[in-house]
């Protein structure tokens, strides 16, 4: 057990939380029992102190107007005050947060910033080359999104239409994204290591009209060439009208009909953009991820209430305080990105670092050689890169001097118990607060996460422990049903809607219901599993869909072998997360090949080019192996829960075989993955 003690902000912004909101005006006992809400459990605890972790919990999970409204009215800039708080309802799906309410995100995170601090620092950009940071302050962070926005009105993007932006991290993407929202076009960020494919997926199923790219990107020292992928997929758009081409390198690329130099026409605009007041249902962005079936979702996530909830976990989960450089080393093409690098901190009018970086380049001491440099107070990262770093061992870390930390964060995966202690005492020198924060692009913030609580609580490692305020966890048996009390696990769903959730999937609402309100009926499904210990913590368990988690990289085993299918000599693929030790999961592909394939090494080599190319680099299967027909029940259904067992168990009980359609197909896997483990000669 570990009992970092937690600064005093944190008490303090509670305390401003009760004064400002009103909240814990009545006594809190007697919470009454919620939907789904097991007795015992933190939160519903009668005795809780006013003011406490406990007490809050209770009353956002009792009143959620009550807490979130004054919370909502004080936080943000509105133009038009809204006149409800919620209006959810899980059974069908409806979610709506500060409705009547009229805003603009971007005037929330620049605007009210600059009128106060202008010369504040808004962004630290960490460029991929060491060393040469660039500071942006909020006045020229508010300047250049407002040219950007401009150029975009100039191309003919109206509010409401969708802009994809295909960037690495910079300043220049951060005011893409910004420079829509002022506008109230939508954004979707496709993260830069997507093929021209997975990208012309994406843009044509928002049917965006620009596309905003650089010419190149650099990354560990490597050159990406970005716009040539962009070429690629717009020949598969017919809804792009003009491609904003930036640089990021000295490289002239070639430029075609559609293409425009992003800096001369910005050079041209305004400084000045008038906001467009945003209705808080109106949408803010969508961000394509991975489910379990084949083809990606554009969740969607709108205004006020998505604002609110990245900045009040950015401030109480992170201990944020003004002064703070805050540092969150996800690529801005993730949620955690979103949330953490942008929405969350520029609300707050923090410092914000954008890491452009690999955590190896130029050499294993990047992130801490960074921290050293930037002083930077909060660092929040992937088990992943903990895990590749540790190897390297301590002295890259001691080299350096980390005392400006104070909080280190963690996110995407499961963290284990190495990385996590390691991360704590050698990064962390035993004294700063490690959070596992636990959230999805779905739920738009942080859902579980160790703090916020009462000053000296204790944190328990490798464990997401204490729900979020509003956030109202429920575990669920097979047969659908809440499970009461503690030491028991099962699904994790949520009994109540919370402002930062997303409100469906871009053009499929049916989807949006089937994935995540159907499963259990009245209830959020996570899609993972989670255990509450006895002391009342959550503990998530992983993925209990057929979705994976590559170095923090979410990919449907689906979507792999949708891929994967496309080869004229595959008619079948079946493919399976394993346990790896610096990717957290790997993917593992069974294939079956036609009769007349001579060589299979070429095929699987096909096989993983036809991966990168349709999907991305990361999801390329570590192991392929070849069998002669997959495992299916009697309906048909692959029972990849088998191919797991197989892979990954070193027992011979199998599980529950009996829905099998041919039982001796399990020798016949079994002996092709005994002959495919021996050291080939
Ligand atoms: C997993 C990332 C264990 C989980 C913000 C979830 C985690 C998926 C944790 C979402 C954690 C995220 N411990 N597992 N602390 N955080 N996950 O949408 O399976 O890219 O459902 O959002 O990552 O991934 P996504």
């Amino acid at each position: 057990m570990v009992v970092p003690r937690l600064g005093r902000s944190v008490g303090h912004l509670l305390d401003r939380l009760c004064r400002h909101s009103g909240l814990l005006a009545q006594p809190l006992s007697g919470a009454t029992a919620r939907r789904g809400q097991a007795s015992g459990r933190p939160g519903s605890n009668p005795g809780a102190p006013p003011g406490s972790y406990s007490a809050l919990r209770a009353q956002a999970a009792r009143e959620p107007a009550a807490f979130w409204g004054p919370l909502a009215r004080d936080t943000l800039v509105w133009d038009t005050p809204f006149h409800t708080v919620w209006d959810c309802d899980f059974s069908s799906g409806k979610i709506g947060w500060f409705l009547g309410g009229q805003l603009n995100v971007s005037v929330n995170c620049l605007d009210q910033h600059v009128q106060k601090s202008p010369e504040s620092v808004a962004l630290i950009w960490e460029q991929d080359e060491p060393g040469t940071e660039v500071r942006i302050t909020y006045r020229e962070l508010l300047e250049t999104t407002c040219r950007l926005a401009n150029t975009l009105k100039r191309h003919e993007v109206h509010r409401g239409d969708r802009v994809a932006i295909y960037m690495p991290v910079s300043p220049l993407a951060v005011a893409a994204m910004l420079a829509c929202a002022r506008i109230g076009a939508i954004h979707t960020v496709v993260f830069a290591g997507f093929s021209a494919e997975s990208l012309a997926g994406r843009i044509n199923d928002a049917k965006c009209k620009v596309v905003i790219t650089v010419n190149q990107g650099l990354r560990g020292g490597r050159v990406l060439e970005l716009k040539k992928i962009v070429d690629e997929a717009v020949k598969l758009c017919p809804t792009v009208r003009c491609v904003l081409v930036a640089h990021r390198t000295d490289k002239k690329v070639s430029m075609g009909k559609l293409d425009v130099v992003l800096e001369q026409e910005m050079a041209k605009e305004n400084p000045e953009c008038a906001p467009e007041s945003m209705n808080s249902e109106d949408m803010l962005f969508l961000l394509y991820t991975s489910g379990s079936t084949g083809t990606p979702k554009g969740l969607v996530h709108t205004q006020a209430g998505y604002l609110l909830y990245a900045a009040l976990t950015h401030k109480l989960v992170f201990d944020y305080k003004p002064g703070d450089v805050f540092g969150c080393v996800a690529d801005i093409g993730w949620i955690t990105g979103h949330s953490y690098v942008v929405y969350g901190p520029l609300c707050n009018g923090a410092t914000s670092v954008l890491f452009e970086s690999t955590p190896v380049y130029p050499d294993a001491g990047r992130y801490w050689e960074t921290v050293q440099r930037l002083q930077i107070s909060q660092f929040y990262c992937a088990p992943t890169a903990v895990r590749l770093l540790l190897k390297y061992g301590d002295a890259w870390v001691k080299k350096y001097d980390l005392s400006s930390l104070r909080t280190l964060g963690s996110v995407g995966e499961p963290i284990n118990h190495e990385a996590w202690e390691w991360l704590h005492k050698v990064v962390g020198d035993s004294r700063c607060t490690l959070v596992d924060t636990w959230w999805q692009t779905e739920t738009g913030g942080i859902c579980i996460a160790p703090r916020p609580s009462e000053e000296g609580a204790e944190i328990v490692p490798c464990m997401a422990m204490r729900p979020f305020y509003g956030i109202v966890p429920v575990i669920m048996d097979d047969k659908g049903s809440v499970m009461e009390g503690n030491g028991i696990s099962g699904a994790l769903c949520f009994s109540q809607a919370w402002p930062g959730m997303a409100r469906t999937i871009y053009g499929n609402h049916a989807r949006f219901l089937d994935a995540y309100f159907t499963a259990y009926p009245g209830y959020y499904f996570s899609g993972d599993g989670v255990y509450r210990t006895q002391s009342g913590y959550y503990q998530i368990t992983g993925r209990v869909d057929d979705v994976i988690n590559i170095s923090g990289h979410r990919v449907g085993t689906a979507e792999i072998e949708d891929a994967m299918a496309t080869h004229p000599s595959v008619p079948e693929a079946a493919v399976i997360g394993i346990p790896h030790d610096i990717k957290g999961e790997a993917a593992f592909a069974f294939i079956v090949l036609k009769d007349d394939v001579a060589n299979s090494d070429v095929v699987e080599k096909e096989l993983k080019s036809t991966v990168a190319t349709k999907i991305a680099k990361y999801a390329v299967p570590d192991q392929i192996l070849v069998v002669k027909r997959l495992p299916k029940t009697r309906s048909g259904k692959v029972m990849r829960r088998l191919l797991r067992k197989i892979v990954t168990s070193s027992s011979q009980d199998l599980g529950d075989t009996t829905t099998l359609e041919d039982p001796s197909v399990i020798t016949e896997i079994l002996n092709a993955y005994e002959k495919y483990k021996q050291p080939k000669c």
